[in-house]
């Protein structure tokens, strides 16, 4: 059956995890919710020949329009293409909670949509995740469920405590599901305070013991890690500085993603450190330009530094940089 997504010069998730798994990078998944932020993404990958999945989440949706989104999409293909760039480009719904959801952002447009049921008993998330995928397959669309729960905000679900993956459920979860990757929780969080640090105190890693649990009962399947950035300090302190108070915000450090990534994890999700970087940028130019009123002269230098941020994590931390 043909796709919605297929007239838009977009791609499922298929080709680009399997390139992933077997080159030893992941494939990054940036949120975009407004122009600036989707010419950054582009830019950065195009420039750092870096596969991309481009994320929408709810709110998102709710933020920019799902018809304007789907547009904004089909103009960043066209872009990357006149750049001279074949990077392969996905639009992917982030933490879909319904199926009418992810029916809607598959009927849109979308090649890739994640069903989130990690909230749900388990044999409810089963339900939930093969409605989803029985759906989807028919138009060759990725899905990508969750087991195990995040600590912090998943869009309109929250939780205040994070629940690992259990391994011994990953090969039945995915047998009965037929689902295309699976994100999994081993300590990282949403938003920009992962850990609850005092003073001098190291970030905990992340338990690599059961991702590896997890790869080994399933081989060579596509994990996708959430909660994923870094919460770059350089701009927690550029934020404090220019009258913002993040005080204590803390993320996954970068070796520990890049570890990851050369594992089965082949999609990592980044949404803060984007946030952070335009909102420090701003902060900045803004408490120094105070008759500034021109949103160019400040959401400009924002996407340009995130653009850069964007190539940095490309090349130093998933190694997706110069796969195509
Ligand atoms: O996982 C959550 C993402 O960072 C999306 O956040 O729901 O505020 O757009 P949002
Ligand atoms: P961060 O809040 O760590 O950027 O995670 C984003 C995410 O997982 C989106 O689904
Ligand atoms: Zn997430």
């Amino acid at each position: 059956m043909k796709a919605p997504y297929h007239e838009i010069g977009i791609v499922n998730t298929r080709e680009m995890f399997r390139k992933a798994m077997e080159g030893g990078y992941a494939v990054p998944a940036y949120n975009f919710n407004n122009m600036e932020q989707l010419q950054a993404i582009i830019v950065g990958c195009v420039e750092s020949r870096s596969p991309v999945i481009l994320q929408v989440s709810k709110g998102a949706r709710d933020y920019a329009n799902q018809t304007l989104l789907r547009y904004m999409a089909m103009g960043a293909v066209q872009m990357a293409r006149e750049m001279d760039s074949r990077i392969p480009i996905t639009l992917h719904l982030d933490h879909g909670d319904s199926f009418e959801l992810c029916k809607s952002c598959i009927q849109s447009g979308f090649s890739s949509v994640m069903i989130d049921g990690s909230h749900l008993p388990y044999e409810e998330n089963i339900k939930l995740t093969k409605q989803v995928v029985d759906y989807a397959n028919p138009y060759d669309v990725s899905v990508e469920g969750e087991l195990g729960v995040l600590a912090g905000i998943e869009d309109e679900v929250s939780s205040e405590v994070s629940h690992y993956t259990d391994p011994k459920q990953v090969q039945d979860f995915v047998d009965r599901t037929g689902v295309h990757s699976l994100a999994i929780s081993i300590g990282t969080s949403h938003g920009a305070y992962k850990f609850k640090l005092k003073p001098g105190e190291a970030v905990p890693p992340l338990r690599f013991d059961i991702l590896r649990e997890v790869e080994k009962r399933l081989p060579g399947f596509p994990i996708v890690l959430h909660g994923a950035s870094s919460v770059l300090q350089k701009y927690v302190a550029m934020i404090n500085a220019y009258g913002g108070n993040l005080q204590g915000a803390a993320g996954v450090p970068e070796e520990q993603l890049r570890e990851a990534a050369r594992s089965a994890v082949c999609k990592i999700n980044i949404d803060t450190d984007g946030r952070m970087v335009v909102t420090a940028v701003v902060r900045r130019i803004l408490a120094e330009n105070p008759g500034e009123f021109d949103p160019r002269k400040y959401l400009g230098p924002a996407r340009k530094e995130l653009m850069e941020v964007i190539k940095h994590k490309n090349t130093n931390v998933l190694g997706s940089a110069g796969r195509y």
